[in-house]
């Protein structure tokens, strides 16, 4: 499964080191050639010789040692490679690199290659929410770095939390996907909404939803990691912008409806998965409103149908709307599809436990133009986008 590809494994000091003797071990029994690069605190826990005997490579952990297979050293690993993975990633390696420290072997070579870099990281509960790692990471992020998060249980240290390294089997699971990323969405133009509105009652209040917009964002995520040049329309979201996604962030949904309606005409591809209200307040108010006896009505009016407006001006670009419903869903999102002129509805029941808005997981079924409708089971939301790309790709062949 991973013959021909050439993995750097990089190792730190940590407790969970001796389970990158076993990620060693695994990588090594699907054909890749692995090659080890340890820092000198991860030899205090296992020993070059260990891994040396599972890749059949020579371990480099000097910067200085005499190479035996990198004729020109550092940079000889850093090209040669197809995945740089580090596992177990100290705070300190993530660290290091975040602030384009390069003074040993391994950050050194991390910071030469051009090919992905994934950390494993595995670290005290405390030392993974301090507010700095924390920062260094979503830096990383920015900068394309990708991270297999840590898993919560007892950790060596005797607390429990999250931080411990992800299982073996699982971190070797996730490189092979990366590396197996077809990039099929290559020079096509894709253009994602997320997230909520805010409409707005007066300078301190306003009318919003409980969007998360981690679906878009994952759909912006995964269509940029498959090669198209991805916008993403965003509303307020706590979310970091995917590596390699143009974001344009929005308040309202006249403001969404407008960057939408901007971008659109160059768009192949339009998925529309933000939470946008149906109403604003028909004035906003300039001063704060003030409290009085008695009730007090806000008159609402309509805010423009976004997805009518794409439906209507379609062309031969995808269109995929988003419902989130409560009942009825297959006929009410029939209804949407034909009525709004859409290739295929994501919709999903908000009722249902692990769907909608908030969590990291969706439950979700397609309905297509033609008829057909794919069922998905709950899956994790990143998931989920990956199979929305492959039933737009489907659409595009035929
Ligand atoms: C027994 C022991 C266990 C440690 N476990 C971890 C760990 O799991 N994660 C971590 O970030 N640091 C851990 N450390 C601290 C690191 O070893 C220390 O920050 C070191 O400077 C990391 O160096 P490196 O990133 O170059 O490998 C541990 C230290 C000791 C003594």
């Amino acid at each position: 499964m991973l013959k021909g590809k050439v993995i750097a494994l990089g190792i730190t000091g940590g407790i969970a080191a001796y389970k990158g003797a076993e990620i060693a071990s695994r990588l090594k029994k699907l054909g890749a050639d692995v090659h080890c690069v340890m820092t000198q605190s991860a030899t205090e826990f296992i020993t070059p010789l260990t891994l040396r005997t599972l890749t059949s490579n020579p371990v480099t952990v000097s910067m200085f040692q005499e190479p035996k297979i990198w004729n020109v050293e550092h940079i000889g690993l850093a090209d040669a490679i197809d995945a740089y993975l580090v596992a177990p990633a100290t705070a300190n390696i993530i660290g290091k690199v975040a602030n384009g420290i390069a003074d040993d072997f391994l950050s050194t070579t991390i910071m030469a290659t051009k090919s992905p870099v994934i950390f494993a990281p595995a670290m005290n509960v405390n030392m993974l929410e301090n507010s700095i790692y924390q920062e260094n990471v979503e830096k990383l992020k920015k900068h394309g770095y990708m991270f297999i998060e840590p898993a919560e249980g007892m950790l060596a240290c005797g607390y429990t939390g999250k931080g411990k390294l992800e299982e073996p089997e699982k971190i070797v699971n996730q490189l092979i996907g990366i590396l197996q990323v077809e990039k099929d969405l290559m020079g096509k133009k894709v253009l994602v909404t997320a997230g909520p509105t805010m409409e707005k009652i007066d300078p301190v209040r306003y009318i919003t939803n409980h969007s998360s917009g981690k679906m878009g964002y994952s759909i912006a995520e995964e269509a940029a990691r498959r090669g198209a040049e991805v916008t993403l329309v965003s509303g307020k979201t706590n979310l970091t912008a995917p590596a390699g996604v143009k974001v344009i962030n929005i308040e309202s949904a006249l403001e969404m409806y407008e960057k939408v309606v901007e971008n659109y005409e160059d768009s192949d591809i339009v998925i529309k998965s933000a939470a946008v209200a149906d109403y604003r307040p028909k004035k906003a108010a300039d001063q704060k409103i003030k409290k009085k006896d008695g009730d007090m009505q806000i008159l609402l009016e309509r805010n423009p149908d976004i997805l009518a407006y794409l439906g209507e001006n379609k062309g031969n670009k995808i269109l995929v709307g988003f419902a989130a419903e409560t009942d009825d869903i297959k006929e009410n999102a029939y209804k949407k599809v034909n009525k709004k002129n859409l290739d295929f509805i994501v919709a999903n029941d908000i009722l249902e436990a692990g769907a909608g808005f908030k969590g990291d997981t969706n439950k979700v079924n397609l309905y297509f133009s033609d008829g057909h409708e794919v069922n998905l089971p709950l899956m994790s939301k990143k998931e989920v986008a990956q199979k929305i790309i492959d039933e737009i790709l489907q659409l595009i062949k035929k």
